[in-house]
């Protein structure tokens, strides 16, 4: 008879465990087990959208004056409720709620701040595209009293960890705690992320690009000539691919090499992408897997909002193309 070997399956809890310093052992261990199980709750919801009638829109407009999707809110519910009690967080900052998340008074809390948007590419949930969560994770020390503005404005570059749940024909947890970009998979039958994509980096050679061109005529010059070069150079030979998804569109440029764009156009006059808990939580990612994100004139990783739900422009992906786009916008810009 033939034998079984068992291939070992690490889990997230295990590697997360493994790669923190000894001091922090536990702590952000625990947090990410939480994440996980939202995103697991996520993925049931998601995988299940129209069934469960969540590919809808409630009556409610959120801070960005978008119509929320059912998902939206079904999803941001399950992250507070998931995340408010476990005497791991101060509070929580979520794309679908105007102001900070504090964490009830009843319950203890914790050192860190968890930025998230439940549920990126909404639009999409209807035609069954991939849709995804984005998160990051900042430490504080002071723990009196409500948790001000000022102690969540901070910059990527303070992040401790970050990462994007991506629910596509798997789900897939992808994280960094600033030692390598580490993704898992969900085993659905067995409801555990295990790992399968460990020290994720942006292949040397790109081979997509990833922005609307039905927005090209709104764009200014100088993203107008880069996105001409993408089209047109023989340097590298690149593809378009562009599912109108940020975490979809970023985890196969990631995969295969390339850029994301979103740049400021009529309608979103700044850009449309939200700093604090998409782009910096996504630049963290992209830096510690050897990419860069730009917002066309300066790392984004360095930005610190003014406001919870500020927008900026976004190139995001392998470091050349994203310097090439800084390198349009600068001789634009004279
Ligand atoms: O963050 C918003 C978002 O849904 C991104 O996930 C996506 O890349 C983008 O908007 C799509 O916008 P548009 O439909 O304008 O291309």
């Amino acid at each position: 008879m033939e034998r079984i070997i068992l291939r070992p399956r690490v889990t997230i809890e295990r590697f997360v465990l493994s790669k923190q310093p000894e001091h922090a052992k536990g702590k952000l261990t625990e947090l990410f087990y939480d994440i996980a199980l939202a995103a697991k709750l996520i993925a049931v919801q998601t995988k299940k959208a129209a069934l469960l009638g969540n590919g809808g829109y409630e009556d409610t407009i959120n801070i960005q004056g978008e119509q929320q999707r059912t998902l939206d809110v079904y999803a941001d519910d399950i992250f507070i409720k998931t995340n408010d009690h476990t005497g791991r967080l101060a509070a929580m900052v979520s794309e679908e709620q105007d102001s900070i998340i504090q964490i009830p008074k009843k319950y203890k809390r914790g050192n860190y701040i968890l930025v998230y948007d439940p549920i990126d590419g909404s639009s999409n949930i209807d035609t069954n595209v991939t849709v995804g969560t984005i998160f990051g994770i900042y430490k504080i020390d002071d723990l009196n009293g409500d948790i001000p503005l000022e102690t969540v404005l901070r910059p990527g570059k303070e992040l401790i960890a970050s990462g994007y749940i991506i629910y596509g024909t798997s789900t897939i947890f992808v994280y960094s705690t600033g030692d390598g970009v580490h993704g898992f998979t969900l085993d659905p039958e067995i409801g555990e992320f295990f790992l399968t994509h460990e020290n994720l980096r942006f292949p040397e050679e790109p081979a997509y690009y990833s922005m609307n061109f039905g927005a090209y005529r709104n764009w200014d010059t100088g993203v107008q000539a880069f996105a001409d070069w993408l089209r047109k150079t023989d340097e590298i030979k690149l593809s378009q691919r562009y599912i109108g998804s940020f975490v979809g569109d970023f985890h196969r440029n990631l995969l295969y090499g390339g850029v994301y764009a979103y740049p400021a156009e009529r309608k979103y006059p700044n850009g449309k992408i939200r700093i604090l808990y998409e782009s910096a939580p996504m630049a963290f990612i992209a830096h510690n897997a050897g990419g860069y994100a730009s917002d066309g004139t300066r790392p984004i990783l360095e930005i610190k909002p003014d406001t919870l739900h500020q927008r900026s422009q976004l190139f995001i992906g392998n470091t050349s193309l994203v310097k090439k786009a800084e390198s349009f916008i600068q001789r634009n810009n004279k």
